[in-house]
């Protein structure tokens, strides 16, 4: 699904562009993804786990635009990519159409300016216009500033899965499921 490039100004006065991610953005998104791994321990991989090629990154920017029930926005700001938010349907079968899982992550020098905000509300305002009624996300327990933020933007808290994530040190981290109803 595409979405046509918007400016929003955030809360500090500065400028940021959000839009839709293309092709040729697939080596900036293996970068950063790589580096958002590094900088915090509640995205999914490690950056050593991040192994796609610029064409397979290619390809998945492509199917992403195709798809109707998918959307990745990035956001840059001073013409510097400063983050991604996505969202995807839970399922292509009529009793989980309706469901959306989303996801965001920014570089850390672009956390705490209202950016993470800002991409939220628009993600699950396209989420809505597309017809999704339920935007779901999961989030580790100890990710207080992601939780406060989803909270504040209306999402609740629906369950806890023990030991979604297992580190190298052999630790793991709780995550909490969070629901937020689109349909009001
Ligand atoms: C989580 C993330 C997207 C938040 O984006 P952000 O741009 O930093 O968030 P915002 O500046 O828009 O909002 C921050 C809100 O978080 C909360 N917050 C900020 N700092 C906080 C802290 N140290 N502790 C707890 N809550 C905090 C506040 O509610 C704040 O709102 P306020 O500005 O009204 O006080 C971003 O920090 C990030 O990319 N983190 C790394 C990846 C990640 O954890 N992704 C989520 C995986 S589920």
């Amino acid at each position: 699904m595409e979405y046509s490039s918007r400016e929003i100004t955030l809360e500090n006065g500065r400028h940021a562009v959000i839009r839709s991610a293309i092709p040729k953005d697939a080596e900036m998104l293996l970068r950063y993804l790589k580096a958002t791994a590094s900088e915090t321990p509640f995205l999914l991989r490690y950056p050593d786990e991040i192994c796609m090629t610029v064409e397979e990154e290619r390809a998945f920017i492509q199917h992403m635009i195709e798809s109707t029930r998918d959307l990745m926005l990035i956001a840059e700001i001073d013409g510097e990519h400063a983050g991604n938010a996505s969202f995807s349907s839970c399922g292509s079968m009529q009793r989980t159409r309706h469901r959306c899982n989303v996801a965001i992550a920014l570089y850390r020098k672009y956390w705490g300016i209202g950016l993470g905000r800002a991409m939220l509300k628009t993600l699950t305002e396209a989420a809505k216009e597309n017809g999704f009624e339920q935007a779901e996300l999961q989030v580790c327990t100890g990710n207080t500033r992601a939780i406060a933020l989803y909270q504040e933007l209306g999402f609740t808290i629906c369950g806890t899965l023990p030991h979604s994530m297992k580190y190298r040190d052999g630790s793991y981290a709780d995550e909490y499921t969070m629901v937020k109803s689109l349909l009001e």
